[in-house]
């Protein structure tokens, strides 16, 4: 029995969205969601609607319009929102900042304006391990002190966590869940959506799966003389299926949590470049060419979430191992060359 019965997503077609919508329609959620595809196709809702069996209802709109979301709130009696829409990419929002603050600050200020107008009062919010900043620590917990952000997108989102807490400080009637991800990847075990970036992909999974099919012809692993195993940086990858999985947990949950409530997604273990790179060879039967490159601006050696609040709290871990991501991520990508435009 769920608590709340329809849901507003915003960015609801993109990479983590259309998984956690998949898995929310699947749990009996009435979904409204809003995309203006900046960075998505329609085609992904499509498939979620084929594989549950239920359309959620698209509205191709941006977050920034506010007459839109006083209407969409209203219209379908939306009772909580799960809100991913936003820009993400680390290096863009070095040239771009403006538009990241615009987007990722500003439409959320906009999208809890026009909820507090219409009383919806419940809010999870895609954050990201990006406001940990360079921390101390390698086993992450969500006390960790924050700061020591490098760049605009982990800004905005420090901001925004900073926005929510000031807000419901001001209203106690507002439920706020920060899900602070670490490294989503993988693909629905379908092989009908998946990560379908544009242009060169910022991140490592998409990009070695493109070396993988020769779109591109080599990866640059960023550092080589880390202190870990095999001196390739270690980070904390989770299968996006578990990360759509810990939205529906943090729903349920968040009814009868007043307040904020801050909970990192992710595995608790930690993998290289290396082994990643090699895990994807094995799962895909592709040989993967690499060189090994200067270190990253901003990359650290080692970093991984303590899963254990999210498992106290909401009953949730991340239950998909590396050979799943990679196998999943595979067939997403073997059975669309072309993303979602094939
Ligand atoms: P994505 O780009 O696939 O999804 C974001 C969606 O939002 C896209 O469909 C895009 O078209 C839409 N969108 C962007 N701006 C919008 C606006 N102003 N109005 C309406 N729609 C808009 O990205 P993703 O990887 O699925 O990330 C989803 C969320 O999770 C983002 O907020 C991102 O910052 C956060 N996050 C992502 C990662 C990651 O590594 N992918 C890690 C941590 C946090
Ligand atoms: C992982 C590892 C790289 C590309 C980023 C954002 C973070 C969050 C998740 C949104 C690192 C190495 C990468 C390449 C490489 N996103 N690498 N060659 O940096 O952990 O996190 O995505 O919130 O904010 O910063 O992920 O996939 O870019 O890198 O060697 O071509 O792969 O150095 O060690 P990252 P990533």
């Amino acid at each position: 029995m769920n608590a709340y019965k329809t849901v507003l997503v915003t960015g609801g077609a993109g990479y983590i969205s259309s998984h956690a919508t998949l898995a929310l329609l699947q749990a009996g959620f009435d979904l409204v969601v809003l995309d203006n595809l900046c960075n998505a196709s329609a085609e992904s809702l499509r498939r979620v609607a084929q594989l549950s069996g239920r359309a959620p209802v698209f509205v191709q709109g941006d977050i920034r319009d506010r007459a839109l979301l006083d209407h969409l709130l209203a219209q379908h009696w939306v009772q909580a929102v799960l809100h991913f829409a936003g820009p993400k990419a680390v290096g863009e929002s070095l040239a771009q900042p403006l538009s990241y603050y615009s987007n990722n600050v500003g439409g959320t200020v906009n999208l809890c304006q026009a909820m507090a107008a219409a009383s919806v009062f419940t809010l999870l919010f895609s954050s990201s391990a990006t406001v940990y900043g360079d921390s101390a620590t390698v086993s992450i917990t969500e006390d960790q002190p924050l700061g020591q952000i490098t760049n605009p997108y982990g800004r905005s989102k420090f901001m925004v966590e900073q926005l929510l807490g000031d807000i419901v400080a001001s209203d106690k009637r507002w439920r706020v869940a920060l899900l602070r991800y670490f490294n989503p990847v993988g693909a629905h075990e379908s092989g009908q959506i998946g990560e379908d970036p544009n242009g060169i992909p910022n991140n490592l999974l998409p990009f070695v799966a493109q070396v993988a099919v020769g779109q591109s012809p080599e990866l640059a692993v960023f550092g080589h003389d880390y202190p870990t195993l095999d001196g390739t940086g270690v980070s904390d990858y989770i299968h996006v299926v578990d990360l759509a999985e810990g939205h529906l947990a943090a729903l349920k949950a968040i009814y009868s949590c007043p307040g904020m409530e801050v909970w990192s997604l992710g595995t608790g273990n930690g993998y290289s470049v290396l082994q990643l790179v090699r895990a994807f060879e094995a799962a895909s039967g592709r040989h993967v060419p690499y060189r090994l490159a200067e270190r990253r601006p901003g990359d650290v050696a080692t970093c991984y979430a303590h899963p254990g609040k999210a498992a106290a709290e909401l009953n949730w871990i991340s239950k998909r191992d590396l050979h799943s991501i990679m196998r999943d991520a595979w067939r997403w990508q073997s059975q669309n060359p072309d993303g979602y435009r094939g």
